[in-house]
């Protein structure tokens, strides 16, 4: 498996908060990782990528503007902004656009890093955040869609070197976050509780640079897991992890299809044809919103009528009319699709609109009749180093006919 797109990119930015220099392993080759290292340089820090190993000096790090340019190409470079309050007091981040999943507030960001001390006004499009000390406080980040994972990095971060004692309640429990947790524990952070919904950080006065090693993608894994669903077989993955996975592994079972856990792997058995199954994402350990593309191209082929329904992302149902051409047969209901299984799909031209879509389409067309095209395969390469290569692997007749630039 692939290192973690979503641990790497907030560990990237908390690089930062050291003048020494860091190492971080098994990072992702992919252009959302690629983009944040582009980031820390505009920001000043010198940026080595060397294949999965990306070793960062922050110490020439004086720049505190995130340009616009960037950071209208990926949500995620907000995840500069506790790092850049926390270590130069100011931080300058172009509003985040929003998305084809829908809407991207930061009210979240906003709260915890205001609660911390830090103010901002709103210059030309850009957020000009100061913060001239920042103190522990306490801090809720529970959202109407539950907490928020980069808004969770973002206090962190900055609480890290914040004076005194920062409490996180509402605290987002992804593995990526517990990553970014351990990670800044390793540069000599004080945080416990990382992974519940309470998080505890003693503000330290300086941290150190460290050799970091990102957790396996399980975001990658539970679409190979759902791929090898799809069109049956007896996959192993290594590096995969059941405690990374549990509500889709507890989904496939009433799905017909066995996931087991080996020493280092996940082992996916489908013998059978698989049965409709309902989802509903929530955040973690909830069944993960970045898996629903996919689960509906499973669904769309699966016995029965399922109901997936959206509480993280209620307009992220780009994906149904692409798989409806493929002769789905899905239908919206506000934040929910009603899929109802058909025997088989059609190969069909198709163009991803989003990242987790376009993976989803990836997999429909491995799993349809004839031949299907996916266009719009920038959106696969911010998340996937080599899915088109791992299914190949797995027996599947698929091949780019245009080369990554
Ligand atoms: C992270 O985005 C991931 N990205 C997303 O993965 C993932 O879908 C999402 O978490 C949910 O798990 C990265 O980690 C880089 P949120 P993030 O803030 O942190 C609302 C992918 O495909 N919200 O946890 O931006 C928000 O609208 C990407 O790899 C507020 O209301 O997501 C959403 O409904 C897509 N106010 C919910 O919370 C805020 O201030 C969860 O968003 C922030 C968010």
């Amino acid at each position: 498996m692939s290192g973690a797109k979503n641990a790497v990119l907030p560990i990237l930015a908390a690089t930062l908060l050291s003048d020494e220099p860091s190492v971080i392993e098994n990072a992702p080759q992919v252009s959302d990782v690629a983009l944040m290292c582009d980031i820390l340089r505009e920001l000043g820090a010198k940026v080595i990528q060397a294949g999965e190993e990306i070793t960062v000096h922050p110490d020439g790090c004086r720049g505190t503007r995130a340009p616009y340019e960037l950071v209208s190409r990926m949500r995620a470079s907000i995840c500069v902004l506790g790092p850049l309050l926390a270590k130069q007091h100011r931080a300058e981040v172009s509003m985040p656009g929003g998305c084809v999943i829908g809407p991207r507030p930061i009210d979240l960001h906003v709260k915890g890093l205001q609660c911390l001390g830090a103010s901002y006004a709103i210059e030309h499009g850009y957020m000009v955040w100061q913060a001239p000390r920042l103190a522990g406080a306490r801090v809720h980040l529970g959202g109407a869609y539950g907490s928020s994972v980069l808004a969770t990095d973002n206090v962190l971060m900055a609480a890290a070197l914040a004076e005194g004692i920062t409490t996180i309640e509402h605290a987002a429990c992804e593995p990526e976050v517990v990553d970014l947790a351990d990670c800044l524990s390793a540069m000599g952070a004080r945080i416990t509780g990382q992974g519940t919904p309470v998080i505890h950080v003693e503000g330290v006065r300086q941290l150190h640079g460290v050799r970091y090693r990102i957790i396996s993608d399980r975001i990658e894994a539970g679409t190979l897991l759902i791929a090898a669903a799809m069109v049956g077989g007896d996959v192993t993955l290594e590096g995969a992890r059941a405690d990374h996975l549990e509500a889709l592994i507890d989904k496939l079972a009433e799905a017909s299809v066995r996931v087991e856990q080996t020493p280092g792997a996940l082992r996916v058995r489908a013998t059978q044809p698989t049965q409709a199954a309902d989802i509903t994402t929530l955040p973690f350990p909830g069944f993960p919103t970045d898996l629903q593309a996919q689960m509906m191209a499973l669904m769309s082929i699966s016995r029965g009528v399922s109901v997936l329904t959206e509480k993280v992302y209620p307009e992220r149902f780009m994906h149904i009319s692409e798989l409806n051409r493929m002769g789905a047969h899905i239908t919206r209901e506000g934040a929910s699709a009603i899929v109802k299984g058909v025997s088989h799909l059609s190969g069909a031209p198709v163009t991803a609109p989003d990242l987790r879509a376009s993976a989803a389409l990836v997999l429909a067309g491995m799993a349809a009749e004839s031949q299907t095209e996916v266009s719009g395969l920038e959106h696969l390469d911010r998340g996937y180093q080599h899915l088109d290569h791992q299914l190949r692997l797995l027996g599947a007749r698929i091949h780019r006919t245009h080369r990554k630039e």
